[in-house]
């Protein structure tokens, strides 16, 4: 049985750390930032003094492969994400890129021979700055131009604009689907991001099933007008609509089950004036359950609700939500395999859905594809304080070290 290196792979999670940590402690490493395209540039370079090949598609997803290791035939896939969000934690897609690298590192210093090609993958703006899983996404369905051309960031900046300056070309970026006979199998190691395995005292996690995402804008239109002479019944303030909107989300998401969850993220108001009633409020919704037909009830009830709210406060409401992306279940075998890992290293695992999303939920849909969680401290996850152990750290990489060489050595 080899190892993984664990104090080389906490050195590299403290190094990448390091970029883009703001004064808050905190990491913006949003996709296609300067901090994001440093990250890259970095890894890339762990890559080549290790003695690894990248490549690099359309879409900028990332390819590290070993020339130690076969090439032809499909492929082992693990990886995870390099951007972050806002102001976001050390952990987050930064331990299951690091750990995919260290494992492939491994197996190309030790030569281990395998019957399938490995991949350490690192997917494109899982964070969804411009789209929610984009890397993966453009992977399993891809994107055509006007999609590309119509995607626009947090900050309300153009994808095509920031793509461009970045150095991507967009036509290319049309071209990135792949065969799903290209993949055995994948496997991803990430962090819980919730408190469960901790309140538990379990090391490992194995996913069973990853929640379905929905989302998109919700956009409530009154009229602008002077805070001070406007009488309150007179006014449209669309930011009403939206506060009303927002203040019933634990209702809807409690009418629909225990683990539905709806969230407003951003909200913006027009034209923003302290003395100035909002004429136009506009907010992100972000809606997820484990199954599609209560993922779908959240849309119709956010909906519904959106539609009464503008109603009661004179307004007018637009709903601009993306297609959803499907609940999914992970595969039995790599399960079985991650959960077998984690025994034989004497390490106790816990079966467990993911309340976040994942690339893998993308890669599901072209392969069989597995998941294993280690502890957050606290369940703490997208802000500063994200932490995990660098003994479940070494861990998580060890189990899925020994799940990637079992799905690489199998017929
Ligand atoms: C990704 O972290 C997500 O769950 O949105
Ligand atoms: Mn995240
Ligand atoms: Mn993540």
């Amino acid at each position: 049985m080899i190892s993984v290196d664990g104090a080389r792979l906490n050195a590299d999670l403290a190094a990448l750390g390091r970029i883009g940590r703001r004064s808050s402690g905190g990491i913006s490493r949003t996709s296609f930032s300067a901090a994001d395209t440093q990250a890259r540039a970095w890894y890339r370079d762990r890559c080549a003094e290790a003695g690894l090949t990248v490549e690099v598609d359309g879409i900028g997803n990332m390819f590290v492969s070993s020339p130690q290791l076969p090439v032809d035939g499909p492929a082992v896939w693990s990886g995870s994400h390099l951007d972050t969000v806002p102001d976001g934690g050390a952990y987050d897609g930064a331990l299951g890129t690091l750990a995919a690298l260290e494992c492939l590192r491994r197996l190309h210093e030790e030569r281990v021979p395998l019957a399938r090609p490995v991949f350490a993958l690192v997917y494109t703006d899982e964070e969804g700055n411009y789209s929610h899983l984009f890397g993966s996404s453009a992977l399993a369905r891809g994107f055509t131009r006007a999609e590309l051309e119509a995607l626009t960031g947090r900050e309300g900046d153009r994808f095509a604009d920031a793509f461009v300056a970045a150095g991507g070309d967009v036509d290319r970026a049309t071209r990135t689907t792949v065969e799903p006979a290209r993949i055995h199998a994948t496997v991803e190691l990430h962090i819980e991001q919730g408190p469960y395995l901790e309140r538990l005292g379990q090391q490992i996690g194995v996913v069973t099933a990853i929640v379905g995402l929905g989302g998109g804008t919700v956009t409530f239109r009154g009229r602008p007008d002077h805070a001070g002479t406007t009488p309150m019944t007179m006014r449209q303030d669309a930011l009403l609509g939206a506060s009303a909107l927002i203040t019933r989300f634990p209702e809807i998401a409690r009418a629909v089950g225990d683990r539905a969850v709806v969230t407003a993220g951003i909200i913006g108001v027009e034209p923003g004036g302290a003395n100035v009633v909002p004429g136009l409020a506009r907010l992100t919704v972000d809606f997820r359950d484990l199954d599609a037909a209560r993922l779908d009830a959240l849309g119709q009830a956010i909906t519904a609700a959106a539609r009464e709210e503008a109603a009661r406060y004179g307004l007018t409401v637009e709903l601009d939500l993306e297609p959803a992306i499907p609940p999914c279940h992970l595969d039995e075998r790599v399960r079985d395999i991650i959960a077998g890992s984690a025994a034989a290293r004497g390490l106790t695992a816990h079966a467990m859905p993911s309340g976040a999303g994942h690339d893998s939920q993308n890669l599901a849909r072209l392969a069989p594809t597995g998941m294993i969680f280690v502890p957050s401290a606290g369940g703490r996850s997208h802000c500063p304080d994200e932490h995990t152990d660098p003994a479940d750290v070494e861990n998580g990489a060890n189990v899925l070290l020994d799940t990637i060489i079992s799905l690489a050595d199998r017929a």
